[in-house]
């Protein structure tokens, strides 16, 4: 192991030297603390012993620039015994140890072994706390995956089951994240959005597959059927997504109405959480120009005036007007059927399960 004697006198370097190579240790030495820092700089060393008092830079000054620059370096400053004020301020500073000139061979020998024990075991907790939250990190990403995996597994289920929401609920994620941008809304909200907005139908996975499938005109009942998907897929997804309250909102809020005629709550105008006000026009604009069971698909024009003729009514006016923003070039709608992207857990949420 190397070691740097620091001395300005070399008489005590000398002794130090032969003390410490006859323990094993190959040293340098160096007569003032600007000596040091370049010796160190050419050759880190685990081993400082130096000195307190120096011209150039004291042994205290040296102190602070090793430990700054070196926090692993085991160092050992050697004072005078009248300084024992001194002594103590080093250890405060991150000094392992002192001796005391004059000092016994002996002494500097046992003084040495525990400084670099400290040091050992200084070292050996960092990796442990290191390792430790790169391990709680990794279990953190997998339980994130997993969770993921699942709400994609119910996507799967629902789209397995609905051959019409194939496709839907990922393009009504990427309306949903043209309209976001085009408010100008920041990243997390965007991936709070686009999540809840590919989850927005998952609670069709309740509905009677004879209903959602039936091409004729739908009776009260079935209707009021149907909606209950809201509250189905918030009954599933609330276990799961209690760190993202604001994709939940839309899975249980896409169907609200600002006129307060909507469901599963009835909630009016600004009642209704904002993300779900903002995917309820995605939604309803993939609904129109896409074909159903019981009807063929609308041309975007006439989705673009349903949309229009049911601002503040049917649908939040600023979404519209942020939907006609942002896909002003009719020709490119309606979009085309993006593949399932893999899903992402927004920021925050991730944050929040990791506390
Ligand atoms: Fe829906």
């Amino acid at each position: 192991m190397r070691c740097l004697i620091v001395d300005d006198e070399p008489r005590l370097r000398r002794v130090l030297i032969r003390l410490l190579e006859s323990e094993g240790f190959v040293c340098a030495e160096a007569s003032s603390g600007l000596d040091a820092l370049q010796e160190l700089e050419r050759a880190p060393a685990p081993l400082v012993i130096s000195d307190l008092r120096m011209a150039e830079m004291d042994g205290v000054t040296l102190l602070r620039e090793i430990l700054t620059r070196w926090p692993e370096t085991a160092v050992i400053v050697v004072t005078a015994v009248a300084d024992v004020e001194s002594a103590v301020a080093c250890l405060q500073m991150g000094a392992l140890d002192y001796v005391a000139k004059p000092f016994h061979l002996d002494e500097v020998r046992a003084r040495v072994s525990q400084a670099l024990d400290k040091r050992r075991l200084l070292i050996e907790n960092r990796n442990y706390q290191h390792g430790l939250e790169a391990r709680v990190e990794a279990q953190a990403r997998r339980i994130e995956e997993l969770f993921l995996e699942g709400v994609h597994a119910l996507v799967h289920a629902l789209e397995a089951k609905d051959a019409y929401t194939r496709g839907h609920s990922m393009r009504v994620a990427n309306y949903s994240i043209g309209i976001a941008r085009a408010m100008g809304l920041d990243k997390d909200e965007i991936e709070t959005i686009a999540l809840g907005a590919e989850l927005h139908d998952v609670g069709k996975i309740g509905v009677s597959e004879s209903v959602l499938h039936k091409a004729g005109k739908l009776s009260d009942a079935e209707y009021r059927h149907i909606m209950e998907h809201t509250v189905i897929g918030a009954r599933i997804l609330g276990p799961l997504m209690r760190d993202a309250p604001g994709a939940l909102a839309i899975v249980r809020s896409h169907h609200e109405r600002p006129d307060g005629t909507g469901s599963p709550d009835g909630l009016k105008g600004s009642a209704i959480p904002f993300e779900a006000r903002l995917v309820s026009v995605a939604d309803a604009f993939d609904a129109m120009t896409s074909v159903r069971s019981y009807r063929p698909s609308l041309s975007v024009q006439h989705a673009m005036r349903e949309l229009e003729q049911g601002s503040g009514i049917q649908f939040d006016g600023d979404a519209v007007r942020a939907f006609q923003k942002a896909f002003t070039e009719h020709a490119a709608l309606p979009i085309p059927t993006p593949q399932l992207q893999p899903l992402r857990l927004p920021r925050r949420a991730m944050e929040a399960r990791r506390a």
